[in-house]
């Protein structure tokens, strides 16, 4: 049996409306009644019943965040930039995965509007944004995190990943390497497609550099493995003397295999580099070379743009682009480069 606000009106001797400021507006009561009241709730074990509040109040105290992918360390490094700020602001955050697909983003958006969020941030499985439009029209704001909108609609905060993935290719060529392999994830995830185009322009300018894609059906350490264990099984002149994978787990898994199933050498024989600079690529068993996407900040920064967003739904959409950095580790350095 659930414990009511009577209750706590009851065993603290004053009316309902007195608990519901005690909850509310503390300082319109006495600090004995306050400290009567809360006593009365904590012996009883009160749990307040937000969703009567939110529907006086329109909105919930809590945003919506739904990620790619929570197992990415990049991703939780977002939703923890992005809950610390809105901690300030006395709001917190429900997380979401979309495990890349989109059933499970859509469910997400539909919670999120039955709890009625005062808005939702989203790292979008596509380019088919009608179910953030819909939302954005029935009055939830929506940030996009990690990309933007083609037409640019939505506010965003986003690393310039066309700029990541030349960064990160023509590293690889500075090195003298020439059969490079883009490790991908699947091509329809906007962050991927950009990298391979910055990879493409860098390779352009490199003579004699090729580059190879090898799409996987998801951005985990599970596939970049699977992936070695085929770069392995390959003769060693049409194994590729660089890889480029599209995020850091990928790269990892591509260590794992290597490490465990050949004499293949990172990077002497093949050098790597991956992409968010999550802490596992420094600890890696090769130190990974990455580009680093400053991720507490983007999940801080789209929080800001939301509250913006709240202040002012009349203003035009905000785009907030971060710089990505090449961090050189010993997976792209070695003797003979
Ligand atoms: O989820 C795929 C990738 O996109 C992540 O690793 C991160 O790089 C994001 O931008």
């Amino acid at each position: 049996m659930s414990v009511s606000v009577k209750d706590v009106a009851a065993a603290a001797s004053v009316s309902v409306g007195t608990v519901s400021n005690v909850l509310n507006q503390p300082a319109k009561v006495s600090p004995e009644t306050v400290e009567r009241v809360q006593r009365a709730i904590a012996e009883l074990g009160y749990v307040r019943n937000d969703a009567a509040r939110q529907l006086r109040a329109g909105r919930s105290r809590s945003i919506g965040l739904v990620v790619l992918d929570v197992r990415n360390p990049f991703f939780t490094d977002v939703a923890r930039g992005a809950e610390s700020r809105a901690a300030e602001e006395g709001l917190s955050v429900l997380l979401g995965n979309s495990d890349e697909t989109a059933h499970r983003e859509d469910s997400y958006l539909d919670l999120f509007r039955e709890q009625r969020v005062n808005g939702v941030l989203i790292t979008p499985t596509s380019d088919d944004l009608s179910h953030l439009e819909r939302l954005r029209d029935g009055g939830t704001p929506v940030i996009l995190v990690d990309r933007e909108a083609p037409d640019g609609s939505f506010s965003s905060v986003a690393v310039d990943d066309v700029e990541g993935g030349y960064l990160a290719a023509s590293h690889l060529a500075s090195l003298g390497r020439r059969r490079l392999a883009y490790l991908a994830g699947p091509l329809g995830i906007a962050q991927v497609a950009d990298r391979l185009e910055g990879a493409r322009r860098a390779v352009a300018e490199h003579v004699g550099a090729t580059l190879e894609v090898i799409e996987m059906p998801a951005l985990s350490v599970l596939q970049g493995r699977a992936a070695g264990v085929a770069i392995i099984a390959r003769p060693p002149e049409e194994r590729p003397d660089a890889i480029f994978a599209a995020n850091d787990l990928l790269a990892v898994g591509v260590l794992q295999a290597f490490a465990m199933m050949s004499e293949v050498r990172v990077p002497d024989d093949i050098a790597l580099i991956g992409y968010d600079d999550i802490d596992f690529a420094a600890a890696a068993v090769v130190p990974l070379s990455s580009i680093r996407q400053p991720a507490s900040e983007i999940g801080s920064a789209a929080v800001d743009l939301l509250l913006r967003e709240l202040a002012d739904a009349s203003g035009s959409p905000d785009h907030v682009r971060f710089r990505p950095e090449l961090v050189i580790r010993a997976s792209t350095q070695s003797s003979n480069v």
